[in-house]
């Protein structure tokens, strides 16, 4: 059975849209640790109310060496893929590399819009209101070196309307976003994923 580790920060809607398609068997896989860089996360009480062990890694304890923290707590459980779902700390160094090509995260725009550096939670929705984009969605991809800069496994587009704030605009690609990362995480524990270079080749697509 994939064993997936799942990253959160904060609210953990992203989570739970694992937890449920778990439980509702459209995911054939062990959520077997949630890990929070914060210690209030909601996300830690959605994961203790299902029975998933949770830890907190504090970023004020763990600082620089959240990244090894994290790769040994991964490999000490056989982790097989990482997800970030609202991870706000930027994974590094030997997990990176250890873990090249399974770790998955989900972000609120169609990447390269909108991303990289201060581009979390409303900033993205923000920033794609102030521009005044058409289109907006969320991004599944693969977390390389960089800030949302892996290659791309799934996006999902949402339209943006003249009279949306970034709070409406939030909530209409949040709901995308939990289609799009069980069904990203589906296609990687059905080994329907191909990394290429840049480019992402799913089987049957
Ligand atoms: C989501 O928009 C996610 O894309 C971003 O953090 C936000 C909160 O996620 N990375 P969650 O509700 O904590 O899963």
């Amino acid at each position: 059975m994939y064993k997936i580790a799942v990253l959160i920060s904060g609210g953990g809607t992203n989570l739970q849209s694992i937890i449920d398609k778990v439980k509702s068997a459209y995911l054939d896989c062990k959520i077997e640790i949630v890990i929070s860089d914060n210690e209030k996360a909601y996300g830690i009480e959605r994961a203790k109310e299902n029975n998933i062990y949770a830890v907190a890694l504090g970023k004020k304890q763990y600082g620089d060496k959240l990244s090894d923290e994290i790769l040994k707590i991964a490999q000490e459980k056989n982790i097989d893929l990482i997800v970030t779902a609202g991870f706000l700390s930027i994974l590094k160094g030997d997990l990176l590399k250890k873990f090249k090509n399974r770790i998955i995260n989900i972000h609120p725009s169609l990447i390269p819009s909108f991303c990289g550096k201060g581009m979390y939670g409303l900033n993205v929705h923000k920033a794609a209101i102030s521009y005044g984009v058409k289109v907006s969605g969320c991004t599944v991809h693969f977390v390389d070196e960089g800030t949302d800069t892996g290659p791309i496994i799934i996006q999902k587009s949402v339209p943006v309307f003249a009279e949306d704030t970034a709070e409406v605009l939030q909530k209409r690609v949040l709901e995308k976003e939990h289609e799009a990362l069980p069904e990203a995480i589906k296609l990687i524990t059905e080994d329907k994923v191909k990394v290429c270079d840049r480019k992402v080749i799913i089987e049957n697509n």
